[in-house]
């Protein structure tokens, strides 16, 4: 059975105070008993302080992107050898707001994937369609080309270590959550995609999160679908109670699939 996950994207937020508060207050609270994985994504300029908090606990770190370059006069950028050499263990990559504000292609997106994987970081791949593309009822063959892009001349045993998120754009800190059925209408399809491109047994093995608007009173919609292994969860993930919340509500199904 997939283990569920929940993800904290903090995006550029929050001050460095507030962050260690926050880690501070996830570090005293017993996660060893949980059934599901935490894990953060503090910006890269505070990796290392929320790093070195969070060392002895199970709470797991991720960075919100990375160039695919190994090294070089890429000014700004951060590597995934960097990343490796501070001990993260995943990357967010080809979110929503990296493809809009920072013109990230698919093709950048599927560079990224394969570099991650070469220094052994988890990529976890966004996927989703905006407003215009969901009213006009092409949702579904969007996210398609968007997984079958990242995808790209990934084998077997490389596709089985990605998580992918399914975050409608439209539905990222809005308020408008995408119900949990639609959210699971597409991850079912992402799964077929993953089957078609790779193997039964990838697409069975592979984490699918829902992300957009994700809080402890609407999740419950997402997380009761089996499909569904947990959230990326952006503005909730820097409250301290709404956070333990939503990976409680990933707790409790968790005990009853
Ligand atoms: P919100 O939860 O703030 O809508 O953000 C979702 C997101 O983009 C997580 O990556």
């Amino acid at each position: 059975m997939r283990k569920k996950i929940i993800i904290g994207n903090w995006k550029m937020n929050p001050g460095l105070t507030d962050a260690q508060d926050l880690v501070f207050k996830l570090k005293n609270y017993a996660f060893k008993n949980k059934q599901v994985d935490v894990c953060v994504c503090p910006p890269s300029a505070y990796l290392v302080t929320i790093m070195n908090i969070l060392k002895d606990t199970s709470i797991l770190i991720g960075a919100q992107n990375m160039f695919y370059k190994e090294e070089g006069a890429f000014t700004g950028e951060t590597s995934p050898k960097m990343l490796r050499d501070l001990n993260v263990g995943m990357v967010i990559i080809g979110h929503s707001e990296r493809r809009q504000f920072f013109h990230e292609t698919d093709q950048d997106i599927n560079l990224k994937i394969k570099s991650a994987l070469k220094f052994g970081l988890v990529p976890i791949v966004c996927v989703g369609e905006d407003l215009q593309t969901r009213e006009k009822g092409n949702a579904e063959s969007w996210v398609k080309g968007q997984v079958e892009a990242a995808l790209k001349d990934l084998n077997q045993n490389d596709i089985e270590k990605l998580i992918l998120a399914y975050e409608p754009i439209w539905a990222i800190g809005t308020g408008k959550v995408c119900s949990g059925e639609d959210a699971n209408k597409i991850i079912e399809m992402i799964r077929a995609t993953i089957k078609a491109h790779s193997s039964e047994s990838s697409s069975n093995n592979v984490r699918i999160l829902y992300g957009g608007s994700v809080k402890s009173d609407n999740f419950n919609d997402h997380i009761k679908f089996e499909n569904i292994d947990g959230g990326l969860v952006g503005g909730a993930s820097l409250n301290f109670e709404e956070f333990i919340k939503i990976i409680n509500l990933a707790n409790n199904v968790h005990a009853l699939h």
